[in-house]
């Protein structure tokens, strides 16, 4: 089995998602190991009892926008307690510094709303939405030190149709990100106990 662990900071839907395809015996070789959170009231904290996983806050330490130093060590020191194979930020609102990610070498990948490598960052349906795109999407990414910019394993377009509401492009990425990141931990634990290369774009 892929051990995966799931890091998120909001609602919790592409958690959901994981763990529905679980349960619905779509996640193949993958199985999700626990869920951590920066959040204390998220949303995503409520999947821990509906799918008898353990989810449990951890806290960020002072900072905003990354994790602080003595609390990012026990971040580190935690989810090892889980060997993960996979860590998955489904919705992970902190930038991942590299002290972090070589803690677990090329174990990372991050959702992101968008078709990378057009915008990362933040508030990416919006901008594709205002900038009057035909077509937004999400992928599917190896985290690397820089920001929404690792190889790119998997990504699902969406097209915005004249007269869509920025609410309706965001329900519709939203849908494609809750079965492309599922494909994409399947697809990944077969290619490391089966050795295919069997990616969601092939
Ligand atoms: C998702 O849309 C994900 O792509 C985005 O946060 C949302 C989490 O939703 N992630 C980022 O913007 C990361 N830069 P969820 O909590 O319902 O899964």
């Amino acid at each position: 089995m892929i051990r995966v662990v799931i890091l998120g900071s909001g609602r919790g839907s592409n958690a959901e998602a994981i763990l529905q395809a679980e349960r619905n015996g779509e996640l193949g070789l993958a199985k999700v190991m626990g869920i951590f959170c920066d959040q204390p009231d998220a949303g995503i904290l409520k999947l821990g009892p509906r799918f008898d996983v353990s989810a449990f806050y951890l806290d960020p330490g002072k900072y905003r926008t990354k994790l602080e130093g003595a609390a990012e060590a026990h971040w580190v020191h935690t989810i090892e307690c889980l060997s993960p194979d996979l860590i998955v930020l489904a919705g992970f609102m902190r930038v991942i510094k590299p002290t972090f990610i070589e803690a677990f070498h090329q174990r990372i990948i991050n959702l992101h709303p968008s078709l990378l490598p057009k915008y990362p960052g933040l508030h990416s349906i919006q901008r594709a939405y205002e900038n009057g795109d035909a077509e937004t999407g999400c992928t599917v990414h190896w985290v690397t030190p820089e920001i929404d910019a690792g190889e790119i394993l998997g990504q699902e377009r969406v097209p915005i149709e004249k007269g869509d509401t920025l609410e309706a492009v965001e329900a519709k990425v939203h849908a494609a990100e809750h079965k492309l990141l599922p494909k994409t931990i399947r697809h990944l634990a077969e290619k490391w106990i089966l050795g295919t290369t069997q990616f969601p774009q092939d």
